[in-house]
């Protein structure tokens, strides 16, 4: 560790901002982090979802130096090839039902910019959004937000004309998926009755495998009931696939696992690999809706996060298609975990976005053993990340390009963490 990095930081960086560990990092390498010690570390945080391609992928790498010797910023200005690249690589990507993209800078703006998007076009008001969604951490998107209500508090009054229906969450409520489904469509259908008419939705504004909430996949069956609520009464549906996107689940976005239509694509995090980008995409007839500078931005859509995100997408190309083979082994290793570990009360997921839910007795949340298995996993060189409302599901998301040793190596860790927590 460099010298007082720790003293340093404390002094000088907010600390409303929370960071996981306190470990310094000095360079990073496919799926290993270098820290200022010299230890290295097997980083299935990936950044938060973020470096799917592993830390500094040699495609990638080469376009944004291509650019760095070429112009960094003339955005708002004048126009540029990188731009309608990225534009062009996502267009071949994303579904049918998306043609035409904006870019912002982060998650939460990209979310800002479809709600705006789905309010100016449709000259409704109303945003339904579903419990345990995250949606960033702007005003608005702090409004959408409900995956822990400490992310609101102090903040209100809120945006307004929100409405929050439940998301299928069957292992927290102890039944089926299907009864699950049953339950949060029945309570939507209840809120359309009583709280606000469907006439009055500009949108409902989904991600179709809650993340930060706790990796509950949407499921075929409620996310095809969405996009029939919405086809009777023209609602918008917005899927926020931040976190999901770019293979994350097993095709390029879950939307096209589940083929479910969206009429609003909301992009970000492993968009450029590391580069902060992220970008919208509708039908190009929704977007001509939208006048002419009812919307903007300064830096969204910078040269070299768009070289970026066109050769990201360039190289996932030959990655997306393995994600499958992977996933179905760490379901397969997880799953005999889930035999040997009392403490494993679920293991749910799709693709490479695998939650395993640590509990005690009844299923009650234990976020102590989460806490025990990550501190474990760090000193055996294996950095993992949390989530959920009680901070007790482990959000298992290695780089995309991970090998199967690697792989193997992580769920190891995962295994004697468990054990040594459970002795
Ligand atoms: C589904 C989803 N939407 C939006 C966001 C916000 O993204 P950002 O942190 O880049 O603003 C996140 C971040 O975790 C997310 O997971």
């Amino acid at each position: 560790m460099s010298e007082n990095i720790v003293t340093r930081f404390q002094n000088i960086i907010a600390p409303v901002i929370t960071w996981d560990s306190e470990i310094e990092i000095v360079s990073g390498e496919g799926s290993w982090l270098t820290a200022a010690d010299g230890r290295k570390y097997l980083d299935f945080s990936t950044g938060i979802a973020v470096s799917n391609l592993g830390h500094r992928p040699a495609h990638v790498k080469a376009a944004i130096q291509d650019q760095l010797d070429r112009f960094w910023h003339v955005g708002g200005v004048f126009r540029y090839d990188p731009l309608v690249r990225a534009a062009e690589r996502l267009d071949e990507i994303t579904p049918p039902s998306i043609d035409m993209f904006f870019f912002m800078n982060s998650g939460a703006e990209a979310v800002e910019g479809a709600v705006k998007l789905a309010r100016k076009t449709s000259g409704r008001q109303g945003i339904v959004v579903f419990r345990g969604g995250f949606h960033g951490r702007t005003m608005g998107a702090v409004s959408y937000t409900t995956s822990k209500a400490k992310y609101r508090q102090g903040y209100h009054p809120l945006v307004g004309s929100i409405f929050v229906t439940p998301y299928p969450h069957p292992y927290r409520w102890g039944m089926s998926q299907e009864e699950a489904n049953a339950h949060a469509l029945a309570e939507l259908h209840l809120m359309l009755k009583h709280e606000i008419t469907p006439g009055e939705i500009a949108a409902f504004l989904v991600e179709p495998m809650q993340g930060e909430g706790g990796y509950y996949p949407g499921s075929q069956a409620f996310m095809d009931a969405l996009r029939a609520i919405c086809d009777e009464h023209g609602i918008l549906l917005i899927m926020d696939e931040v976190q999901t996107g770019f293979g994350r689940t097993g095709d390029w976005f879950t939307s096209l696992v589940y083929n479910v239509r969206p009429d609003i694509l909301v992009m970000g995090k492993a968009i450029a690999n590391g580069l902060p980008l992220s970008a919208v995409g509708a039908s190009k007839a929704l977007l001509e809706q939208w006048p002419a500078g009812s919307h903007g931005t300064t830096f969204g859509g910078n040269p070299l996060c768009c070289a970026a995100a066109a050769a990201t997408v360039e190289a996932l190309h030959d990655v997306v298609p393995n994600v499958e083979k992977l996933s179905d082994h760490a379901f397969d290793r997880f799953g005999e975990l889930k035999e040997s570990h009392r403490t494993i009360g679920d293991v749910r997921g799709l693709g490479l976005m695998i939650g395993v839910e640590l509990v005690g007795d009844d299923r009650a949340p234990d976020p102590a053993a989460f806490q025990a298995v990550t501190d474990y996993a760090k000193d055996a060189g294996l950095f993992i990340l949390g989530c959920g409302p009680d901070f007790n599901v482990i959000r298992f998301i290695p780089p995309l390009n991970v090998s199967t040793d690697e792989l193997d190596r992580g769920i190891d860790i995962i295994d004697e963490a468990l054990t040594s927590y459970e002795s």
